[in-house]
């Protein structure tokens, strides 16, 4: 079909998510023609529409909300508190609008061509939006992902709501049942119990947080239940009747067995995404998928047709926007004649409840698993001074290296901001440094970082406020 649109472009990216957004920021620096196809009215994909930027808006309004209703007053602060959920929607819908306005902003700056509408690919070279088709020399997809469902149970975001419904509910639900005790189902769920809501999280599983460090797991669920959470653990959904008042949920155990009901205002189903490719139209060019439904890439992200690339959440590997955003950048660099490199294995991950989770590289069980010869050192928040001043002690961090060689192959974390203390262990990695350079560096004291100090020195059983 001849292009109705006369000018080619060097790089077409199709989604404007942390993937997208950011390789086409990086392409239009390195000098390459760019355009961005995206069917939202707004920039910033999953991430700042509907994923990360709105949850942690709430999830900083209800902790605020948690410590003055319940917190403030062991340090001396008394107070009464009322909740105004509009006004604690509107923090977050404001918070989306500058994030989704800074991304219109950034594309401006940097010449990016933005299109709207749903882009599908009707050759190497050539992506049609609407009755448009536009030439160029390469394509990236970068559509995301989106929710999975139960067989039987479809989300109509009022009584049965994905994380999207989970973050607009017009009032705090009696009752909420989370199906899925993964990531989105403990952030959300303690958003919502946070506010007054009685949460019960089913999880197929016999714990939390499948794929983490087995310890941390353990210490995670100890807190969410000490905090009001229920857990169903080991229990699969086997049916859902939604009324005008509510779901009724029927649960079997997940071995089988007698299964009983539960009922709630509000279930919010959480057991996973897929990745995103309906409407490109993959098939018809040839772009292979794996039995996952992700789509195939080498390890310049090029699909199994030449020219066409994928990064972000609809390839494999952990769904996560800095994971994304950095695949952007290294396929920009490449398409641009330069090299790229990511480690898989910095790629760090945080659950932003309180307190924090956080993890990088390997976990025991992995260690175990491969054979390699390891030493733990953790260390308590409960002796760190900075913790205690917080009234947070809570949780520890586990820093694990390799028995030989002492190189860092993994951390694992859960205490007060723990998100921004695994960045220290997430830069040793990258630098191939051992536990031994973590111990001989400076730690301001009194910090929470010390602690990352104290269990580097653990490693080798000479920790010093233990
Ligand atoms: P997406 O962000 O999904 O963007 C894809 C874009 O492509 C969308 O805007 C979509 O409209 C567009 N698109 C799709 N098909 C087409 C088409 N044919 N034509 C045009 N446009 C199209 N990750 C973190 O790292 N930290 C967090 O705290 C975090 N919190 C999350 C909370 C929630 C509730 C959810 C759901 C996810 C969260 N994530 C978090 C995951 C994160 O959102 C994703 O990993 C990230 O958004 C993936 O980026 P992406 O660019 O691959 O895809
Ligand atoms: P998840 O994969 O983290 O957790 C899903 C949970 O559901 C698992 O524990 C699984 O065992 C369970 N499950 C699966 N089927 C089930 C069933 N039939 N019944 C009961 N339990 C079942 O998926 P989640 O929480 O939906 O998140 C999706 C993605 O979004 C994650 O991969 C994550 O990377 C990303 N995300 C990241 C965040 C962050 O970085 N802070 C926040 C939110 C999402």
């Amino acid at each position: 079909m001849p292009s109705k649109n006369a000018e080619k472009f060097d790089v077409i990216i199709i989604g404007a998510g942390p993937g997208g957004y950011v390789a086409a920021i990086r392409c239009a620096q390195l000098g390459l023609k760019t355009a961005v196809v995206e069917k939202r009215k707004t920039f910033g994909g999953t991430c700042l529409n509907v994923g990360c930027i709105p949850s942690k808006a709430l999830l900083a309004a209800s902790e605020k909300y948690e410590d003055a209703a319940h917190h403030m007053k062991d340090m001396g602060i008394e107070t009464s508190v009322k909740l105004n959920l509009k006004t604690m929607m509107k923090h977050k819908t404001d918070v989306i609008d500058a994030n989704t306005k800074g991304i219109e902003f950034l594309f401006k700056k940097n010449k990016i061509t933005s299109i709207e509408g749903e882009g599908s690919i009707v050759a190497a070279g050539k992506v049609k939006v609407g009755k448009n088709t536009y030439e160029t020399e390469n394509i990236i997809i970068a559509t995301g992902s989106d929710v999975i469902s139960l067989p039987d149970i479809k989300i109509d975001e009022k009584r049965i709501v994905s994380s999207t419904g989970a973050l607009e509910l017009p009032e705090v639900p009696k009752k909420m049942i989370v199906i899925g005790g993964g990531v989105i189902g403990l952030e959300l769920g303690t958003v919502w119990r946070r506010l007054g809501a009685e949460v019960t999280v089913v999880e197929f599983l016999d714990n939390i947080l499948t794929g983490m460090d087995g310890e941390i797991r353990s210490e995670a669920k100890k807190i969410f239940a000490k905090q009001g959470i229920n857990f169903k653990l080991s229990s699969k959904v086997t049916g859902a009747k939604t009324t005008a008042s509510g779901v009724t949920l029927t649960l079997e155990p997940a071995s089988g067995g007698k299964s009983e009901n539960i009922k709630a205002d509000i279930v919010l189903m959480a057991i996973g995404r897929k990745p995103y490719v309906d409407g490109l139209g993959l098939d018809k060019v040839g772009v292979k998928l794996n039995e996952r439904g992700q789509i195939i890439t080498d390890e310049f992200f090029e699909t199994s047709i030449e020219g066409v690339y994928a990064i972000g959440d609809v390839i494999t590997g952990a769904m996560l926007a800095h994971k994304a955003e950095d695949e952007g950048v290294i396929l920009a660099e490449m398409l641009a004649g330069q090299s790229g490199h990511i480690d898989y294995d910095c790629i760090p991950s945080v659950v932003y409840s309180w307190p924090e989770i956080s993890s990088v590289g390997k976990t025991e069980e992995q260690l175990k698993e491969a054979g390699v010869k390891y030493s733990v050192g953790k260390f308590p928040f409960m002796a760190n001074g900075r913790a205690r001043a917080m009234g947070c002690m809570d949780g520890f961090v586990k820093i694990l290296a390799d028995s030989k060689t002492d190189r860092v192959l993994g951390a694992h974390m859960i205490g007060p901001n723990v998100g921004d203390l695994i960045s220290e262990v997430v830069t040793v990695m990258e630098f191939e440094g051992t536990s031994e350079d973590i111990a001989r560096i400076c730690h301001a004291h009194p910090t929470l970082p010390e602690a990352v100090k104290e269990a580097a020195l653990a490693v080798h059983k000479r920790s010093i406020h233990i």
